[in-house]
């Protein structure tokens, strides 16, 4: 994007780089401060019968070149399940404050493991504790259940946990590695959609599609973005 374009409108010529449009828009939801968690997205995945399943999580990397999201779970929940076996995901955000909502299509890999590693290292402890104590999407009989095998799980980490699990101080925290069933996904973007509130309901819609092709394992080229507006 160009200094002179404003994030309030789409230009009549609609800009070539949507993804760099995305992330300014997140940059300036962080900054606005007016909401917790202005990095949430709701993703979509689809099951094995396919019906779709959506829910929030937090988008901890926004790659504008090559045109990636990232966010964190874990590899056995629900999601991660059903985008193993259907990698063709939906992310959406909405800043009700500032107008606009953004809508990202594509499909998911694995982050390497390196970039999962440094992310769980940067988290504190009891997220980290999280991802081993909670087996995601699973069903437990009760909150004291869940607990008691967060805190035993964190025994067998060599954590002394007391009463709740929230007992340990800065100090005495063995350094706690990622579990292998937990990490990142990217989301590589074939399809984004713009919109930004309008007066009267004119609210203005761009949405680009590209091809993005798998040259190995997790990496892959694409085509230049192609936009055309969208009536509201
Ligand atoms: C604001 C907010 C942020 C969340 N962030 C994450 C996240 O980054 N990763 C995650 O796995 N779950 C996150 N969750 C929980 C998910 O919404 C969801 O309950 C969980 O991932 C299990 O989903 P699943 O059973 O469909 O896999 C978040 C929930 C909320 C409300």
């Amino acid at each position: 994007m160009t200094e002179n374009e404003t994030l309030d409108r789409l230009p009549h010529s609609l800009p070539n780089d949507p993804m760099h449009w995305a992330d300014a828009w997140l940059k300036e939801a962080t900054a606005a401060n007016f909401r917790a968690n202005p990095n949430s997205m709701t993703i979509a995945s689809v099951g094995p019968d396919d019906q779709p399943s959506a829910r929030v999580v937090l988008c901890k990397k926004l790659v504008p070149d090559p045109g990636y999201l990232v966010f964190y779970t874990n590899y056995r929940s629900r999601k991660a399940l059903e985008l193993a076996r259907n990698p063709k995901a939906a992310a959406l955000f909405h800043w009700d404050a500032l107008g606009r909502q953004i809508r990202i299509e594509g499909l998911v890999v694995r982050s390497p493991e390196s970039e999962s590693d440094e992310y769980f290292a940067s988290r504190d402890w009891g997220s980290q504790l999280g991802a081993w104590g909670s087996d995601q999407s699973e069903p437990v009989p009760s909150k004291d259940a869940l607990v008691r095998q967060i805190r035993e799980r964190g025994a067998a980490l060599g954590l002394s946990l007391s009463d709740g699990t929230q007992s340990l101080t800065d100090e005495n925290i063995p350094p706690i590695a990622r579990p292998a069933h937990w990490g990142g996904f990217r989301l590589w973007a074939n399809a984004i959609e713009l919109w930004i509130s309008g007066a009267d309901r004119i609210h203005d819609r761009g949405r680009w599609t590209r091809d993005i092709m798998r040259t190995s394992g997790d990496k892959f080229t694409t085509t230049p973005w192609v936009g055309s507006r969208l009536q509201p």
